[in-house]
């Protein structure tokens, strides 16, 4: 790192993004992303992005998908995202995401994105022949979205190794051939323990495709209290802490540990003799105690849409001034003509 070295007091970078493909985020997402987004503001100069560019590699409905980012946006700060701390911004503001993708896409082997396994599962029923070549080198443009920021670490589900592995390929590529230029980052895989379960079947993730299963974080108190109180669980009729035999109540186990910060062990001896039910009613309360709270701040960030605007723009500005570096030493490394 020449023109990129950076002060080494300066704390290191986290980058992470999420999708808005949906007009609520759900427990899953806050638990097992949003959270620790939060957490590492701390010890990192963090970078938070919501991906619209990203979004396109399947259809949207452009209203929709508008709605949808804005939402996503606000959804990120009411969880407690600071943007004073970190640079929450829009992915299509910042220009150079796409910029230094198509750069990616020059150093990335077809065989190489072939190997991507998230494709053909996003492709789905319809085909990999029907997919968008966008969809296709989607890694590639999540590589940029790293690579722009040097960042260290970057948390990730357990679902986004590949894509990681990625990553640390093409900017080991990029360096060798190029100079150092980018920093190699770590994968900071996030743990199992976040990991929620899909309610009506807990050997699913939770996920907004099967909305039975799936408490949306702005959804209507009752309706989250109902799935949680119809959670499937098993008929041994022991509360204990076995994910394998018994996965349904482990599920509800974790989330109300995270939610109330209570070490499951204890939960577990809180629980001895005491009915299903009795659990499914305290987990139901302790995500309505977190989730309505979280919905009435995202309204309010909403119902301001130019204070959303205004927050957006900083988030990007702030963005911009680190991509638009680094960018800048690729195009020179590259052999790209200043443009004056
Ligand atoms: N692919 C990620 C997901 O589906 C979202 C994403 C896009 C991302 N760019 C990123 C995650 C960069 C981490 C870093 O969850």
């Amino acid at each position: 790192m020449t023109d990129q070295a950076r002060d080494p007091e300066a704390r290191p970078r986290v980058l992470s993004g999420i999708q808005p493909t949906a007009d609520s985020f759900h427990l899953g997402n806050y638990l097992g992303a949003l959270r620790n987004w939060v957490a590492m503001q701390r010890d990192y100069e963090t970078f938070y992005t919501i991906v619209d560019l990203h979004a396109i590699t399947v259809p949207q409905d452009p209203e929709v998908l508008a709605a949808n980012t804005r939402v996503s946006f606000a959804q990120t700060l009411a969880a407690g995202v600071d943007p004073e701390r970190s640079a929450v911004f829009v992915q299509s503001h910042v220009p150079e995401h796409t910029q230094l993708a198509w750069v990616l896409m020059c150093l990335t082997g077809f065989g190489e994105a072939s190997r991507m396994t998230q494709f053909k599962d996003k492709a789905g029923k319809s085909g990999t022949a029907n997919a968008s070549v966008g969809l296709f080198t989607y890694p590639i443009l999540q590589a940029a979205d790293i690579l722009l920021y040097q960042a260290t670490k970057v948390p990730v589900g357990a679902d986004q190794r590949q894509h990681l592995e990625l990553t640390r390929d093409l900017a080991g590529r990029f360096n060798s051939r190029f100079g150092d230029t980018f920093v190699v980052p770590e994968p900071h895989v996030l743990a199992d323990a976040a990991k929620v379960l899909d309610l009506s079947d807990p050997t699913a993730k939770m996920s907004k495709s099967t909305p039975a299963g799936c408490v949306f974080l702005l959804e209507e108190p009752k309706r989250i209290t109902k799935k949680i109180k119809s959670a499937v669980t098993d008929s041994e009729a022991v509360i204990r802490y076995d994910p394998q035999r018994q996965p349904g109540v482990a599920n509800l186990l974790e989330i109300l540990s995270a939610l109330q910060g209570e070490a499951i062990d204890d939960l577990v001896e809180g629980y001895s003799g005491v009915l299903y039910g009795t659990l499914k009613g305290d987990v139901a309360e302790a995500v309505v105690a977190f989730a309505e709270p979280f919905a009435q701040r995202t309204r309010e960030y909403l119902e301001d849409p130019a204070e959303l605007d205004r927050l957006m723009a900083v988030g990007a500005q702030k963005a911009r001034a680190v991509a638009a570096d680094t960018l800048q030493t690729v195009y020179r490394r590259i052999g790209f003509v200043p443009a004056g």
